[in-house]
């Protein structure tokens, strides 16, 4: 047998091989092996280096081989890929198509609480991510170091500027823009809806950020009953049936009286019992008069509460963690 013809082979071989590692336990090697004790004495020194030889060059092939494997496998299996390796570029799944994502169901809610609020005549603005000291709490009736600040707990900048902690910051941006409508003797009527944020420690009923969206109405006349027809109105336009309500007093410095308004829960979403739903009443003459407006002649009320509440009661979810969670399997359900 030609030692040098069976090395090409052998070589050859193991390049070609899944497992390169097979030759050195192939026919061929061991019958290289059988020939040396068919050699003289003289004969076998010569052989047996070369044989050695062999065994050595393809041992130091097959680590260079399997190395090589080894990155390519690596590189070939992305395991985030939706499709098995190796399949080619034309029979992979797109990906992200709009039919795999979806809508998230905030923002589907959401849409139908402002389109709601637009049947019933409110106009709407989005809420601002960030606002300050003055928006959020002087305008408002809450004066440096008041007590009631400490339910807005939110974040701050080093510049000082707060991701507000709720939608009433708002309030004295649309009492300014309205004052010309209602001087004209027409009336205010707008909603502000957007994220809120809050300095908190998280369950299944606290989130650091959240949606929350705000009513305001001004007129010449208005009042408290015309405020609890409007939420009547509202929350049983949402749920799509009648409702029991009830409201009970509650403080909040920027309107007097204050309130919170209660829906009891209807058999048709799981239970009974109260559930109040948000802050409102008539807005305080102090706001008012802040923004320009004379609280001897105009009046009016407001209102704000959380978007995630409305949702969860609708939809049974009990965790207000997953709107923010994203995850996937929550997501799925609002297809
Ligand atoms: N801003 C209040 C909160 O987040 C809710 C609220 C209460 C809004 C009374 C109002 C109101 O407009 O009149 O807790």
């Amino acid at each position: 047998m030609n030692l040098e013809s069976v090395r090409k082979e052998l070589l050859d071989r193991a390049k070609k091989a899944d497992n390169p590692r097979e030759v050195l336990r192939s026919k061929k090697l061991k019958e290289l092996y059988k020939v040396l004790p068919t050699l003289t004495a003289a004969e076998r020194p010569e052989y047996g280096q070369k044989l050695n030889a062999l065994k050595k060059e393809l041992e130091e092939l097959i680590k260079v081989l399997e190395a090589e494997k080894l990155n390519e496998t690596v590189t070939l299996i992305d395991i985030t890929a939706p499709w098995a390796p190796n399949t080619p570029v034309n029979e992979r799944p797109a990906l992200l198509t709009m039919d795999h994502g979806s809508r998230h169901p905030l923002m589907t809610e959401l849409e139908r609480v402002v389109r709601i609020y637009n049947l019933m005549g409110f106009a709407a603005i989005e809420s601002r991510q960030l606002d300050d000291d003055f928006h959020m709490f002087e305008t408002l009736n809450f004066p440096p170091n008041h007590p009631a600040r400490d339910s807005y707990d939110s974040f701050k900048t080093q510049e000082g500027f707060v991701p507000p902690a709720h939608t009433s910051t708002m309030q004295y941006r649309i009492l300014q823009n309205g004052k010309k409508e209602l001087e004209a003797g027409g009336q205010i009527a707008v909603v502000s809806y957007g994220r809120v944020f809050r300095n908190e420690d998280l369950d299944a009923v606290h989130e650091h950020t959240f949606y929350q969206c705000e009513g305001v109405f001004v007129s010449s006349d208005a009042t408290l009953g015309q405020m609890i027809a409007v939420l009547r109105e509202f929350f049983e336009a949402y749920y799509e049936q009648k409702l029991r309500i009830k409201t009970q007093p509650a403080y909040f410095p920027f309107v007097e009286p204050g309130l919170e308004f209660l829906i009891e829960k209807p058999a048709s979403l799981g239970g009974k019992g109260w559930l109040e739903m948000l802050g409102c009443g008539m807005i305080h003459p102090n706001v008012l008069k802040m923004a320009g407006i004379d609280p001897n002649k105009y009046r009016g009320f407001a209102w704000g509460g959380g978007i995630e509440r409305l949702v969860m009661l609708k939809y049974g979810i009990n965790d207000i963690r997953y709107f923010e969670s994203g995850k996937l399997r929550f997501l799925k359900e609002f297809k």
